[in-house]
């Protein structure tokens, strides 16, 4: 609409009912376009203004689906204590015909469901194909996102093991899955460390902290496990690193720029990244006792490609509120 823009809040988005399956097929189509040379992603540029937060910008252009646009996104951990959301952030989409906004939308439904599609897209291509065992280490938002979307891609999964230190995250995380997913066995455990004792998928996502954690070490780690961190390299010590046999990433660049920033330190047999894996130009899992991480730095096309469909159902049904430019 001319001279509009299509406002859409988390309340408009969840009405949608995009399911995590479709922000998957369209997150894989997404790496192809990459490995195509189809799509625009610049390096993403932050901001620092409190020590351990930054807010960060991921502009993109997919030239496939023709969809242009920018988020602009937060991590404060300190909000912890606040009552406040780790992450927050804002989605704007382009018209790339005439530069002009399109739809402004919330950022954090985006950001919950695309960071478990992309984890989702490399459980895929690099668990085991049997892995019946999954554990996940924060049980917030992402651990929430992650079980919907892994356990979609994971047909052998039977058991969760979840931690989080803290007691009440935990309880309500246990109480509110156990009722969408009756056929998964969902296991509370006092440990990061119990949590990955025969996890054959792990999914780490507490809060980053300039200094890792470092809760896992070599001797934590089962043969065969796909490490899926999305709080960067803060639960893994050095002996954990040194213990992977190949590592992939969703951005093989953003993660070489984070390792000369002092992240990541320890990761050096890096094989290649999803869009590689996903149109065969690199090999995925070569053994099934090889311990694989697979890093998600965070990839503005899978927040576009979200965005996208998000953007196109609301038009379709009607929802959101126009507002003036
Ligand atoms: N890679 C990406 O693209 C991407 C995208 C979004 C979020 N993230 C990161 O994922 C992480 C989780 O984000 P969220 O939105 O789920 O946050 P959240 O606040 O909803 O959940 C974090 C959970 O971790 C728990 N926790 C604290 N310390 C822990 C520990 N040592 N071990 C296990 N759990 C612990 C907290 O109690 C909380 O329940 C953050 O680090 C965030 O920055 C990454």
């Amino acid at each position: 609409m001319n001279g509009k823009l299509l406002f859409l809040g988390k309340a408009d988005i969840k009405s949608l009912d995009i399911h995590v399956e479709e922000i998957i097929k369209a997150i894989e189509k997404g790496f192809i376009d990459i490995s195509d040379g189809n799509t625009e992603l610049p390096h993403k540029p932050s901001i620092h203004p409190r020590p351990d937060c930054f807010l960060r910008a991921l502009p993109g252009y997919l030239k496939g689906i023709d969809l242009a646009g920018i988020k602009w996104v937060s991590a404060y951990p300190t909000n912890r204590q606040k009552g406040l959301p780790i992450v927050s952030g804002l989605i704007l989409l382009n018209d790339p015909q005439t530069g002009l906004p399109l739809s402004l939308m919330e950022g954090n439904w985006i950001t919950a469901w695309r960071t478990a599609a992309v984890s989702a897209v490399a459980a895929k291509h690099l668990a085991v194909k049997e892995s019946a065992t999954l554990a996940i280490c924060g049980a917030g938002v992402q651990g929430k996102t992650h079980l919907a979307a892994l356990s979609t891609v994971l047909p052998h999964l039977q058991r969760v093991k979840i931690f989080d230190p803290d007691p009440a995250a935990l309880e309500l995380f246990l109480q509110q899955e156990a009722t969408a997913y009756p056929d998964l066995d969902l296991q509370g455990v006092p440990s990061a460390q119990d949590a990955f004792c025969k996890a054959q998928v792990v999914v780490t996502a507490a809060p980053m902290m300039s200094k890792p954690l470092a809760i896992i070490r070599e001797k934590n780690l089962e043969p065969g496990m796909l490490l899926l961190p999305v709080d960067l390299d803060s639960y893994f010590a050095a002996s954990a690193f040194k213990a992977c046999r190949t590592f992939f990433s969703d951005d093989t660049d953003q993660l070489l720029w984070l390792k000369n920033q002092g992240r990541f330190a320890h990761v050096e047999k890096i094989a290649g990244d999803y869009s590689q894996l996903l149109s065969g130009q690199i090999k995925g899992r070569q053994d099934n006792n090889d311990c694989i991480m697979a890093i998600s730095v965070g990839i503005a096309m899978g927040d576009l490609v979200t965005a996208g469909l998000i953007y196109n159902r609301a038009r379709d049904r009607n929802v959101g509120v126009w507002l003036d430019l």
